[in-house]
């Protein structure tokens, strides 16, 4: 067994992705020790799931604050005195300010539900689907400055089908982000991560070029 990571988890919802890391915890699949859920919404289902599995959870509720620094900086101190080393942003609904990315550089994650830098922001899955784009998906990502801009560490890739509505579309998302984030935090337990200007290298890869898809599929192309 891998030296065990131990991470903040920040959550605003539904906290699906966050069982994921769990489950994957408990199933000895992921070397992670999740020291602290953090959510700025007393009624995320995220804080039940943490309470579920005995898992320290603090509601740090942003409207209390003055002002983004001041919200951001309390929960800075919360992970502090978690020992957490990585945080891992899963479905949280705020935009963290440069003074928290400081005190945790380059070791703070997101999932977001497209493939970047294609539709960032809010609904990443309704603007794909009604742009109309043949492939979506969602990226694992370290968090910089930007909203949802900074180096990707693994993306899946999902195809648009002709039957999907935009909730049958994100629902087969939501599926990969459930595999890619433990994934991400699995590389980044093993060191395996290493950054060069926007480039991420995953030590150690098992590559194939030969992974083309197409959508529709060629018909004898
Ligand atoms: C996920 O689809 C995640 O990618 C998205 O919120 C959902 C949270 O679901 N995040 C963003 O859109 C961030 N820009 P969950 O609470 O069930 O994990």
């Amino acid at each position: 067994m891998e030296k065990k990571i131990p991470i903040g988890v920040l959550a605003s919802g539904s906290g699906s992705n966050l069982q994921s890391i769990i489950d994957h915890i408990e199933q000895g699949r992921l070397d992670a020790d999740i020291r602290v859920v953090i959510s700025n919404n007393p009624d995320a289902y995220a804080i039940t799931r943490a309470q579920k599995h005995g898992i320290p959870f603090v509601i740090v509720r942003h409207q209390e604050f003055p002002d983004r620094e001041a919200f951001d900086r309390q929960m800075a101190e919360i992970l502090i005195s978690c020992g957490v080393e990585l945080v891992v942003m899963a479905g949280f609904m705020r935009v963290l300010s440069p003074l928290f990315l400081k005190t945790f550089p380059q070791r703070v994650i997101n999932i977001h539900p497209a493939l970047l830098p294609s539709f960032p922001g809010l609904h990443g899955q309704r603007q794909a689907f009604e742009y109309g784009v043949k492939f979506s998906g969602c990226t694992v990502h370290f968090a910089d400055d930007g909203v949802d801009s900074g180096p990707i560490i693994i993306q899946a890739v999902v195809p648009v089908l002709e039957t999907d509505t935009e909730d049958t579309l994100a629902e087969r998302i939501l599926r990969e982000e459930h595999r890619i984030y433990p994934q991400a935090i699995q590389f980044y337990a093993e060191g395996r991560i290493e950054i060069h200007n926007r480039q991420v290298r995953i030590r150690g890869l098992k590559e194939s070029a030969s992974q083309v898809l197409h959508n529709p599929p060629l018909e004898g192309f």
